[in-house]
């Protein structure tokens, strides 16, 4: 059994997280949940400062106080996912993205690595008092939109975007109660709760 955890990332990750990003170009894979890693690549030391900045950050229209972590597997110490929680919502995020974004490598797709992964951000968001966590996905987006509904997640509404071309759908999870339900079933794939 694969047991995970989730990470701060650090500098020492700096080639496993370049690597990450690279596995995503190799598979042609889109880059979303890697919170802009890729315009960082050449410049690690620099994504690690902005995320140091996002802890920090007071809400406002541009940025709101977020965090980022790795997911790790305990076994080879591998990155095989990333998240990213927006412990506020401005206007913007509102509209679009919600309080959480994700991504699993694409050679560790379809293993119930990102179920974990959010069940993990939302440990993280009850800790931050967090009572309901909105998401959202691209409707064709099976994996997220699946992830989302596992964990308990209701779709609230979908719209056609019309600058992206398509159809967006936004999801609710009550917190509380996701974790309450959901913790005998992941407790064994979970290597360390966060703190
Ligand atoms: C979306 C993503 C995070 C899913 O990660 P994953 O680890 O493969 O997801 P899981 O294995 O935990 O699967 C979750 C559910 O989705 C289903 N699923 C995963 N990928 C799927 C796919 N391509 N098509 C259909 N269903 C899929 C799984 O079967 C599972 O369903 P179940 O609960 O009924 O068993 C991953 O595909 C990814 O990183 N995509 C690129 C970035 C991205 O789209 N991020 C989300 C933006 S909203």
């Amino acid at each position: 059994m694969d047991r995970l955890k989730l990470e701060f990332p650090t500098l020492a990750r700096k080639e496993d997280a370049i690597e990450y990003i690279k596995e995503f170009h190799a598979d042609g894979s889109r880059l979303d949940g890697t919170n802009r890693l890729e315009q960082y690549i050449n410049d690690y030391p620099s994504w690690l400062k902005r995320l140091d900045e996002d802890l920090k950050k007071e809400p406002g229209e541009d940025r709101v106080p977020a965090e980022t972590y790795f997911l790790v597997r305990e076994s080879d110490n591998k990155i095989v996912g990333m998240i990213n929680i927006r412990l506020t919502l401005n206007h913007n995020l509102w509209n679009f993205g919600g309080h959480i974004g994700y991504s699993i490598r694409p050679s560790e797709r379809r293993k119930g690595y990102n179920k974990i992964n959010l069940y993990l951000a939302l440990c993280i968001c009850e800790k931050h008092g967090i009572e309901v966590v909105l998401l959202d996905c691209a409707k064709d987006n099976l994996g997220s939109s699946k992830t989302m509904r596992a964990l308990g997640g209701k779709m609230i509404y979908e719209y056609f975007d019309s600058e992206k071309n398509i159809v967006i759908q936004n999801y609710v999870i009550d917190v509380e109660k996701s974790l309450a339900e959901n913790k005998e079933r992941f407790a064994e794939m979970i290597a360390k709760y966060p703190e």
